[in-house]
């Protein structure tokens, strides 16, 4: 079984042993290893039962750490570098060779990444080599959120769980291309598109590759609780009472709409920032709970909503079963 802690050095040791390392980062947690030795980066597929084809996110502790391992920053990648680093926004960049193909699945770019952890960055900044981390849960279920929902399904898999206390925003981060003539939206996360466009202007935004292997993160199922999920229409949820044995998972609470002990809110005052931190927390409690499926409504499609929805999409993505 996997220690939790708060020691540095530890984490450090086991990684510099090529060993995984669950890290705490504001988007949710990872599962890390030394990014230049490919028989490190290996046990992190081999732990997550992870598709080699699917490749993995560089966390570095700067832009200037960045630099060691791309071949250019173009003028809009350090636009998007100094606005939101460290943050939940990962940037696709041309990799150098000293990156393995492993690491990015034999892209010629790598995604990069400077987590706002301070546990991480005092970590990222000990070491002196880059790390992997895709999230750290079994391929395809949902992203873990705290040390406990890492030790719930990789315990025996990961020495050690570096304990940095819930994470702060609670999703992905937003992963951007900037190749081609207009930087591309490959997954909605943590950082609004929104926030995005305030500085470098409009994105186009490529989200529906369900089978696209070079953009794996964009699955369709994914994110998946283990029961079925099904999306609800806004209007059904305050007129019908709801079924004792169905889990509703619902954004913001409406006036008058009644306590139920099936009914769950993201967020009763309807904050974006709030549901995404509790989104994957909450999926796992519904899963492990007494309900038989879980119904999810949509948020509004803007700011997190979108990200949200893009969640739940996927969590809910059942092919050739039949919706109720
Ligand atoms: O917030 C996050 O991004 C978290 C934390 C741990 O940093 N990490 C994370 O990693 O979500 P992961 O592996 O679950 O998702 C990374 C996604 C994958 O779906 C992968 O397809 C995509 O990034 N990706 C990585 N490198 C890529 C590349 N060169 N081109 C296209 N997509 C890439
Ligand atoms: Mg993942």
């Amino acid at each position: 079984m996997s220690t939790i802690g708060t020691d540095i050095a530890k984490a450090g040791e086991y990684l510099r042993q090529g060993e995984v390392v669950a890290i705490p980062t504001e988007t949710v947690y990872g599962l890390a290893a030394n990014a230049l030795n490919p028989a490190a980066v290996a046990n992190i597929f081999e732990a997550k039962n992870r598709p080699t084809f699917d490749p993995l996110i560089l966390h570095v502790p700067s832009l200037a750490a960045a630099s060691d391992y791309v071949t250019e920053i173009s003028e809009t990648a350090k636009l998007l570098a100094d606005a939101f680093w460290p943050g939940p926004l990962t940037l696709l960049l041309p990799k150098k060779t000293l990156i393995p193909d492993l690491v990015t699945a034999g892209l010629p770019t790598v995604a990069v990444r400077v987590p706002a952890h301070p546990l991480t960055l005092a970590l990222l900044n000990a070491l002196d080599f880059p790390l992997a981390a895709p999230s750290a849960n079994p391929f395809g279920y949902i992203s873990p959120t705290t040390p406990q929902h890492v030790a719930a399904q990789l315990g025996s898999r990961v020495p050690y769980i570096l304990d940095g206390g819930p994470c702060q925003i609670g999703i992905e981060s937003t992963i951007i291309s900037l190749e081609g003539n207009r930087p591309t939206v490959l997954r909605l996360g943590g950082l609004s598109v929104e926030a995005i466009e305030a500085v470098i202007g409009p994105v186009v935004s490529t989200l529906h590759s369900s089978s696209n292997p070079l953009a794996p993160g964009m699955l369709n199922s994914h994110y998946a609780p283990g029961k079925p999920l099904y999306l609800i229409d806004e209007p059904g949820i305050q007129g019908v009472l709801p079924e004792p044995d169905v889990a509703y998972l619902l954004f913001a609470r409406r006036k008058g709409q009644a306590a139920a002990p099936n009914r769950f809110f993201l967020s009763e005052s309807g904050d974006f920032k709030e549901a995404a931190q509790r989104l994957f927390g909450t999926l796992r409690q519904l899963d492990a709970g007494p309900w038989r499926e879980i119904r999810a409504e949509l948020l509004p499609e803007r700011d997190l909503g979108r990200a949200i929805n893009d969640r739940l999409r996927r969590a809910a993505h059942r092919e050739n079963e039949p919706q109720p």
